[in-house]
């Protein structure tokens, strides 16, 4: 398991990149960036490279990331590969990405299973919740948010709470270059609080680590990462960049929270 608190920077490459340009992407990086102990840099490869990128890279510099999992162990689930399957490979998972939920129909009960089997096999999960394009103007976005924070730590004990990442991702965000308002992200991440509060105590909102993710690139991550409510960032198509992950990765290296 992960150290809590420190500032988490995921790059989800989703369904990106070869297995050659990973390689070379990977070792440029690994070139371009310091090890930080108060920073972890997380990448998100599809799951087939994550055994040899592994093997790659020193895992001080980089930890790595699923970008889905399936909860049952083992069995007859053509096409699917388990937590336990990805035990000591994935050091992290991403676990109801919008793009899962809305496309693949993935549910609330998915998302409470897939957390539960990531902590069974000492992955930390990164539970992605947010509203979409149609929830946001009637202002449904709290509701939303106390939904999906309350069906995906449903099975999740107070003992295992603090090791869980929640990711404040907007749906209309996600892709759009239309990004949050640092005002918004912070409501929002207060409503993710206040119900982790309500289900787990004091203690444990001030201990779960909240990334904020959604069109982020290296000009709008500072107003971020200035913010002491976002303890991180889940980065999508600015994580393909070479030259815009890395700019990230150094601000929130010089990190100084407001
Ligand atoms: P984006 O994606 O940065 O391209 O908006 C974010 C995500 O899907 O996690």
């Amino acid at each position: 398991m992960i150290d809590t608190k420190k500032t988490l920077i995921i790059g989800n490459w989703k369904m990106n990149m070869t297995m050659h340009e990973a390689s070379l992407y990977v070792h440029k990086l690994a070139n371009a960036i310091n090890v930080r102990r108060d920073v972890d840099v997380v990448l998100a490869p599809s799951t087939f490279m994550l055994q040899s990128l592994g093997m790659q890279v020193n895992r001080r510099q980089f930890k790595l990331a699923a970008q889905n999992l399936y909860w049952r162990d083992h069995g007859p689930f053509t096409g699917e590969v388990s937590a336990a399957q990805l035990r000591g490979i994935a050091d992290y998972t991403l676990i109801g990405h919008s793009e899962r939920r809305n496309m693949f129909n993935e549910s609330d009960k998915d998302t409470r299973f897939k957390v539960q089997a990531a902590l069974r096999n000492d992955i930390t999960p990164v539970l992605c919740v947010g509203e979409t394009q149609s929830e946001r103007p009637y202002g449904e976005t709290a509701d939303v948010l106390n939904d999906q924070v309350l069906a995906g730590l449903a099975n999740v004990t107070s003992e295992e709470v603090a090791k869980v990442v929640i990711a404040y991702e907007p749906v209309w965000a996600i892709g759009t270059g239309l990004y949050a308002k640092p005002e918004d992200v912070k409501s929002a991440i207060n409503v993710i609080r206040h119900q982790i509060e309500h289900l787990y105590g004091k203690k444990a909102a001030s201990e779960v680590r909240v990334l904020y993710g959604g069109s982020i690139d290296a000009d709008n991550a500072g107003s971020y990462l200035q913010m002491k409510e976002v303890d991180g960032l889940l980065i999508g198509g600015s994580s393909l960049k070479f030259g815009q992950f890395t700019e990230i990765i150094k601000k929130a290296h010089k990190r100084e929270i407001k």
